[in-house]
């Protein structure tokens, strides 16, 4: 079975639900390591955890998740992703396959931003990238609630993120570890 990464930020828990969520959607069809970045990950303004990105290394597949914040990814995902620079230089990531999803406060938060910055990141090591094949407001089970075919955006409805958007997390995570299959 191949590995799927989920690499994430999380402070309220919020994308960390998500992360759960694409791993069980992953559940029998790949290995899954849920890679949660800390603030203490970070020292002196570096992300330092050698660990965590040899385990990208392994991956055939990779998620990245973060909270949108102030309309991008949270400093501590950019930091992970600075820190995966001497990889970039290698290009030795590539071909893996990679997706994204992020959570706002606000329906139009500009979520979009965050998964173009994770599009972009996957880009630069080669990867390649993995949407969403659910067309917005046509699923019967209203997954991809608000319509984001790059990856998967939410926002918090009541304070709680509706369940159609954990149901677009696992199939997000399931269609991920399909693609690893098949990308051998
Ligand atoms: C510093 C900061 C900036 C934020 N910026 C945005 C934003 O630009 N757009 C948005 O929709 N929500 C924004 N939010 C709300 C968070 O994205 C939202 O609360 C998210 O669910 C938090 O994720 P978490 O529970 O995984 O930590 C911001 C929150 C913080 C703390």
């Amino acid at each position: 079975m191949p590995l799927l990464a989920i690499v994430y930020f999380s402070i309220s828990g919020t994308t960390e639900k998500l992360a759960h969520a694409a791993a069980r959607g992953a559940d029998g069809l790949a290995d899954v390591a849920l890679c949660r970045v800390t603030g203490d990950d970070i020292v002196s303004g570096r992300f330092r955890n050698e660990k965590l990105l040899e385990t990208i290394d392994r991956a055939g597949a990779v998620a990245f998740g973060s909270p949108t914040y102030m309309g991008g990814p949270a400093a501590q995902f950019k930091a992970f992703a600075d820190a995966s620079s001497d990889r970039w230089s290698k290009q030795a990531w590539a071909n893996k396959i990679a997706a994204g999803f992020t959570a706002g406060a606000c329906a139009s938060g500009d979520q979009l931003h965050t998964l173009t910055y994770f599009s972009i990141l996957a880009a630069q090591h080669g990867m390649l990238w993995c949407g969403l094949d659910i067309p917005g407001g046509e699923d019967p089970g209203g997954r991809n609630r608000l319509g984001s075919q790059l990856g998967l955006a939410t926002h918090l409805v009541d304070g709680a993120l509706p369940p159609s958007d954990i149901s677009t997390a696992e199939y997000l995570g399931r269609r991920l570890a399909k693609m690893a299959v098949r990308n051998g």
